[in-house]
């Protein structure tokens, strides 16, 4: 057993989510974490909703109203939505806490004792016409490095490197069009120069990342410049220096608080449970921590944060830069072990756009759909590892054709015979087992090892394949031994052999495929005659925050119980009833009529 730690992309609270991103940080993170826990890992699954910065700043205006309005209204509505989806957080929390505000600062604080934040006079944007910051996404021109013509002032998302808008070309505002004016501001930069050495350190002992987000960490190295960690902003987490504490018109990056997430979501877990040192334990990089893992998910134009920005964080703060330093009253603190990200997610072969409505979101989809539905879709169809295209046809094809007519039929076929024919799930006759029984046992047992195997170096695609071909045989087993024709007195205890040796297959195959399906886990579960929790589902909670400011809810969960990843042997005798069906068949016209509804 170790200590594994799944930290998940922070959504910004600037609108709902759409299926894009929790097909890249959400739904991923979750099976991972489930797995991990069936296996016997103590998992803590910690994120939140991303509330400061520009993003939420400019939304706010757009709807008229404050950026904590704004934060509040969709902090709900994304915890709503990551609930329906089963995911299961230990905390999904927000950045707007009092907790989080103090672990930003401390850190913060320890970077900069150590010397690798440091102040620097530079250039930034106003609007000529408002005298009001230019927030740097605002900005859009020609990237200096590449080209491109829409980059922005802040990244260009072309070749992905970090920008200053004073280096675009022929910067406009996208907001009205504007050139802006660039005057002298002070702000706070983080000096990775001083950390590329530990940072590359760091990197060259990674090992299992997926090449090209190893590839593209490296690169990064390669060149890193100071990075301006503080804005010109009023939203946002005060700079924690004499003469900068009050200062309104200062704020840290949002893109610094957020990293920070991970861990203050942790200790604020911690302090929530009752036990206020327990984050140690997936963070103290030497003591009680010091042999977790931490797994890192998100999408691709989240990776130079998680694999350049937090480790120089943690590195700076613990003192391993070649300033030296001391580490901070929090100590040393571990590394991420990998960055696991995300390729895009296309809808009908365009890019997501909530502005053009190339869009669907979550809470929409689940209108209509089981999240396990698009959790199946996810799985075997996501960005794992290249960009991939929903589209509704396909999205039709795979759950009428492998989840229900595959899945669903090998369930449902199986537990209703028994139900019919003996009322109960038959024993094996004592002639014992055939080479043809005792081959499909074996082959869903060996299922356990490699199944989890290729979820723990976070190869889903092929995992939930490896769980459908335990399926696929056990509907092949049936047709080849076609019970439904022994229908004599004499033929009854060989039907009975088959029908356990399909009933165990299926909760074999059920297990397996938890971590990808977990509601209708739970119901083939109780299908079967199991009583109890299978597939532990996360709850909202309403709760004070810890020092003082407003209420909000929280994602959490008890996930101590639920189902272990191993072969359960199913009880002769166990009362069956005649089976709902667990998946639904969807009509084909679903398909014309989102496309409709896509067309607008
Ligand atoms: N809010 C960012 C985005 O949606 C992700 C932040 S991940 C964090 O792209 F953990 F660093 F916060
Ligand atoms: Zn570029």
């Amino acid at each position: 057993m170790s200590h594994v730690l799944a930290a998940v992309a922070w959504p910004y609270a600037n609108g709902p989510r759409h299926i894009g991103h929790v097909s890249g940080f959400g739904v991923p993170s979750d099976v991972f974490a489930r797995y991990m826990r069936m296996a016997g890992h103590d998992v803590l699954m910690v994120s939140g909703t991303d509330e400061h910065g520009t993003p939420i700043q400019v939304q706010a205006d757009a709807e008229g109203v404050t950026p904590r309005e704004l934060a509040d209204r969709y902090n709900r509505v994304i915890a709503e939505d990551l609930r329906a989806l089963g995911l299961s957080y230990d905390l999904f929390t927000r950045t707007t806490t009092r907790n989080h505000y103090a672990v930003v600062q401390e850190l913060f604080e320890g970077l900069h004792r150590n010397g690798y934040i440091v102040p620097k006079v530079t250039t930034g944007a106003i609007s000529p016409s408002t005298g009001r910051t230019l927030p740097d996404r605002y900005i859009e021109g020609t990237c200096p490095i590449c080209g491109y013509d829409s980059a922005r002032g802040d990244q260009c998302d072309n070749c992905g490197n970090q920008l200053d808008p004073v280096d675009l070309i022929n910067p406009k505002s996208k907001i009205n069009g504007e050139t802006p004016e660039f005057v002298e501001t002070e702000h706070f930069f983080l000096d990775l120069p001083a950390l590329a050495d530990a940072l590359r350190q760091w990197l060259d002992t990674r090992e299992g990342w997926r090449p090209n987000v190893l590839r593209f960490s490296r690169n990064l190295l390669d060149d890193l410049q100071p990075r301006a960690i503080t804005r010109d902003l009023e939203w946002g987490v005060p700079i924690p220096l004499d003469g900068w504490r009050d200062r309104p018109d200062k704020r840290i990056y949002v893109w610094f608080d957020a990293v920070i997430g991970y861990l203050s979501a942790s200790i604020e877990w911690a302090r929530r449970t009752g036990d206020p040192e327990a984050w140690r334990k997936w963070w103290s990089a030497d003591g009680e921590g010091k042999d977790a893992r931490g797994y890192y998910f998100m999408g691709k134009d989240n990776i130079v944060f998680h694999s350049v920005i937090w480790p120089a964080l943690l590195g700076g703060y613990s003192g391993e830069g070649s300033r030296d330093g001391e580490p901070g009253a929090l100590g040393r603190l571990n590394l991420p072990t990998e960055v696991v990200s995300s390729e895009y997610l296309t809808m009908e072969g365009r890019k997501f756009s909530s502005s053009r409505k190339v869009v669907i979101y979550v809470r929409d989809f689940l209108e209509r759909y089981d999240a396990d539905a698009l959790r199946y879709f996810i799985a075997v169809a996501g960005p794992e590892s290249n960009d991939t295209d929903f589209t509704w046809a396909e999205f039709l094809r795979r759950n009428n054709d492998e989840l229900v007519a595959g899945w669903g039929n090998l369930v449902n076929r199986s537990i209703s015979m028994a139900a019919k024919n003996f009322g109960a799930i038959p024993p094996v006759d004592p002639a014992g087992l055939t080479e043809a029984d005792q081959a499909l046992l074996d082959t869903a047992r060996a299922g356990f090892a490699t199944v989890g195997d290729l979820i723990a170096r976070h190869r889903q695609k092929q995992a939930i394949g490896e769980a459908m071909k335990v399926v696929a045989e056990a509907n092949r087993y049936l047709s080849e031994q076609a019970p439904w024709k022994l229908k004599g007195e004499d033929d009854k205890p060989r039907m009975g052999t088959i029908l356990h040796v399909a009933l165990q297959v299926v909760s074999d195959a059920n297990t397996l495929l938890t971590p990808f399906l977990p509601h209708s886990a739970q119901k083939i579960h109780e299908l079967l005659g199991g009583t109890g929790v299978h597939a532990p589902m996360p709850v909202i909670e309403e709760v004070e925050d810890l020092d003082g400011g407003p209420a909000y809810p929280v994602l959490t969960g008890d996930y101590t119980v639920g189902a272990r990843w191993e072969s359960v042997p199913v009880e002769a005798g166990r009362p069956l009833a005649a089976p709902k069906p667990v998946f639904r068949k969807l009509d084909p016209s679903i398909v014309d009529e989102e496309l409709a509804r896509l067309a607008g």
